[in-house]
């Protein structure tokens, strides 16, 4: 780091990322996130929300114990309950941060909270006061503060800071601003606010209308020094600023910025892809910094322009965030030493010998099929072992399909459903849709199939196909992930893992919706 500023990086990806329809994440799926993000020397990892449900609750403690270089921070809405459970959830880790917030805008208080202001300032004060009964690092931030009014904002502002906020978050929940309008909020509540050098200011952006990040670095540029961001702009609706765009603005345009960022860039796109991966939400091709054409070349001019000199159509290098040659990590020799240390690596601890061998007979069998095996193959592997599925009642234990042309394809297959071994058949309009009809005949769900996608996970045509299903029932989302050499049995078990998660209960609660 030079003697600039520096930038704080806090990411979202557990918490708000999280928010977003069907990617909820398991404990061990996001213990492997945060391990990549301090991998990547992110500065502060919010986990969750652990009043939500128990097993929001034992996420965020497992990422608090897992990690040892990043701030761990927990979610509380401004309420004493909340702030108990998130302090109870980081009790272990090394450094912790309590984020408690409370909606400032006029409609969010009338309609959503039904408060005055001054009980909502007086209840912001209590909660930052409750918070630093436990930690020194307490975050507050007015919700809805992008559609606030000013005075309002900076009274409680000044009131939250005094009451020991060492982090001011101003979120533009709704992603209404304009980076001109919110580089200017922030310039103006720094200027007003009597007490604002006693905290950093911070923000957060969604990106309903595609502007989070330029919002975002208006901010930096009016004197943010944090900015909360997610991994590929996953988050609520539109998602939330893009981690990666965000730091390689600020790196590739030092000219501009006061502050710069303290990140390992090169890990960008291992997080890419392993939170890709685990929540099934691949980043279009069109991507900044991590969609697959970001460093492509196609037309000729371009191409010519590039190889005379990098600097002609490349602004950064793609090597500098990790876009390199997929390494090849392991083979049919590789053993069981080799296996764990390269898991261990990747951040991956598996529970107990067991699972440590079951995944390794795993690995076996990819190595019979596939050559090379690379450290994305990896990742899939252990997201696609039914680790992913805690309490699971349907598995797949055998998978036929018959296709040829000018006949209907036909599978048969056999499942293990809660506790019993049930085998059938259907036909369909492909191999895939004969699968799924087959295995609909065992769970009747009445589940509707929202999405189907398949990439590779690796190139060349021994890669492994990963899909993603996502299905909705009642209202409620879901994502199911699977991976395999044979895309038709990496659907199947995409269908199982995403009607799985739908027969699991759900019990947790949304931080902003509903009362406090
Ligand atoms: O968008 C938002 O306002 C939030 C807050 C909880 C910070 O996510
Ligand atoms: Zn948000």
């Amino acid at each position: 780091m030079t003697e600039k500023e520096k930038l704080i990086i806090f990411d979202t990806t557990l918490r708000d990322g999280e928010q977003s329809p069907g990617a909820s994440m398991t404990k061990e799926e996001k213990v492997r996130i945060a391990k990549a993000l301090e991998r990547m020397r992110v500065d502060v990892i919010e986990a969750g929300f652990p009043v939500a449900s128990p097993g929001d609750f034992e996420a965020v403690r497992a990422v608090a114990r897992a990690v040892d270089g990043s701030t761990v921070c927990g979610l509380a809405r401004a309420v004493e309950k909340d702030i108990e459970r998130a302090a109870e959830a980081l009790a272990e880790a090394r450094s912790a941060r309590i984020h408690t917030f409370i909606a400032t805008s006029s409609v969010h208080m009338k309609a959503k909270l039904r408060m005055e202001p001054e009980q909502v300032l007086e209840q912001a004060v209590r909660s930052v006061r409750r918070a630093r009964d436990f930690v020194d690092d307490v975050e507050f931030s007015p919700e809805d503060a992008g559609r606030s009014d000013i005075d309002f904002l900076c009274r409680i502002i000044e009131a939250a800071i005094d009451a020991g906020a060492t982090t001011i978050n101003i979120p533009d929940t709704v992603g209404y601003n304009v980076p001109q309008q919110f580089g200017g909020l922030v310039g103006t509540l720094r200027e007003r606010v009597p007490n604002a050098d006693k905290a950093v200011f911070s923000v957060h952006c969604h990106n309903d209308l595609g502007l989070a990040v330029a919002n975002s670095l208006a901010a930096v540029l009016a004197g943010a020094r944090q900015v909360e961001c997610t991994i590929n702009g996953l988050g609520e609706r539109a998602g939330n600023a893009a981690l990666e765009e965000i730091v390689m603005s600020v790196r590739t345009r030092q000219d501009l910025f006061p502050c710069n960022v303290d990140l390992d860039t090169t890990q960008i796109m291992p997080c890419s892809r392993l939170v890709a991966g685990i929540t099934g939400f691949q980043p279009q091709p069109n991507k900044a910094v991590v969609g697959a054409n970001a460093f492509a070349h196609e037309s000729g001019i371009h191409q010519d322009g590039v190889l005379k000199s990098r600097e002609t159509y490349e602004i950064m290098r793609a090597q500098d965030v990790g876009w390199s040659e997929n390494r090849m990590v392991l083979g049919k020799h590789s053993g069981r030493n080799a296996f764990r240390t390269k898991l261990n690596e990747l951040g991956i601890v598996l529970d107990s010998e067991r699972e440590l061998t079951e995944a390794f007979e795993r690995f076996k069998d990819l190595a019979d099929k596939k050559h090379f095996i690379y450290d994305e193959d990896l990742q899939a592997l252990i997201t696609d072992t039914g680790l992913a599925a805690e309490n699971e009642r349907l598995r797949l234990l055998y998978l036929r399909v018959c296709s040829e042309s000018g006949e209907t394809p036909n599978a048969e297959v056999t499942l293990w459903f809660d506790g019993e071994e049930r085998a059938t058949s259907a036909s369909g309009s492909g191999p895939v849709d004969a699968a799924f009809k087959a295995i609909d005949a065992v769970v009747a769900t009445d589940a509707e199939l929202h999405l189907y996608s398949v990439n590779n996970i690796t190139s060349g045509t021994d890669a492994q196909g990963e899909v993603t299903v996502r299905l909705e029932k009642d209202g409620r989302i879901v994502q199911g992930q699977g991976a395999d050499t044979d895309i038709v049995i990496a659907s199947a078990k995409a269908y199982i893992n995403a009607l799985n998660k739908l027969m699991q209960p759900e019990r947790r609660a949304h931080p902003q919706l509903g009362d406090v």
